[in-house]
């Protein structure tokens, strides 16, 4: 049985004010003796990370950091590296999200380096890749997803040194817009890339979990996270609002 993962990435929202408030909501609403078959992960900023873990200690949720330098050390100013998460036991990682791919410049290339950084570090991956508006139109989207996949899978000799990493299908078109993927267009998208890494590795495409994201919300999330092909959610705007998201973490059991 594969992984079930809700993820929230709060972006760069919040302070320590901000945490406070979000956790006495939040901690009273996660079940820490529930049956925590699904990880449950927060990614705040990380200057935050620290202070947020240390608030989530009663509960079953893991944090997360949003990003990871290409680079393992040196004069490389404003970035920190995975030897850095790893020394502070930051368990995964957001990479290749499309605000860093649209407004950051990252490619595909740079996800692999990323990648393999934070697996030196045993640091789970959780690489997001997702077609534009454009893309969809153009028909192409299955081929354009797949493409950023196999990116992945091209940097690693043995697919075997991806067996912790976590995808995230977020279509650009539904990120922050309010319009999700149907769970009939999402599975249509998990079920392609679930083949694509199949192609490469059986193992893997049987282990790897699938999260969608893209104006994932306590309205929608159940019949998502139905779908044979979606083990899980990564959930922006929707993860800053306590109930909103410990609702759809219920979702995932
Ligand atoms: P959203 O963001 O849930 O606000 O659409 C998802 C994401 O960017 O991970």
């Amino acid at each position: 049985m594969r992984r079930k993962i809700v993820a929230g990435n709060w972006k760069m929202n919040g302070n320590q004010a901000f945490i406070e408030a979000f956790i006495s909501d939040f901690s009273s609403l996660v079940d820490p003796e529930a049956d925590g078959q699904a990880e449950l992960i927060l990614a705040p900023p990380l200057l935050y990370i620290e202070r947020l873990r240390g608030r989530l200690a009663q509960t079953r949720v893991k944090v997360s950091a949003q990003n990871v330098s290409a680079y393992e050390d040196g004069a490389f100013t404003g970035e920190v590296s995975a030897r850095m998460l790893g020394d502070l036991d930051v368990p995964y990682c957001i990479v290749g999200h499309s605000e860093r791919r649209a407004l950051f410049a990252e490619t595909d290339q740079d996800v692999v380096r990323k990648v393999t950084q934070l697996l030196q570090e045993g640091i789970i991956p959780i690489v997001c890749v997702g077609e534009t508006e454009a893309e969809r139109e153009s028909g192409d989207f299955i081929e354009v997803v797949t493409a950023q996949v196999l990116a992945v899978l091209d940097g690693f000799s043995e697919t075997s040194a991806l067996a912790s990493m976590v995808l995230a299908y977020e279509p650009v078109w539904a990120i922050g817009t309010g319009k999700t993927a149907t769970p009939e267009m999402a599975q249509q998208m998990h079920k392609a890339i679930r083949v694509c890494l199949a192609s490469r590795s059986e193992e893997l495409a049987q282990k790897c979990p699938i999260l969608y994201g893209g104006s994932v919300k306590a309205l929608n999330a159940k019949e998502l996270f139905d779908q044979p092909d979606i083990d899980g959610g990564l959930v922006g705007g929707a993860s800053l609002q306590a109930e909103e998201f410990s609702r759809i973490c219920e979702c995932i059991g």
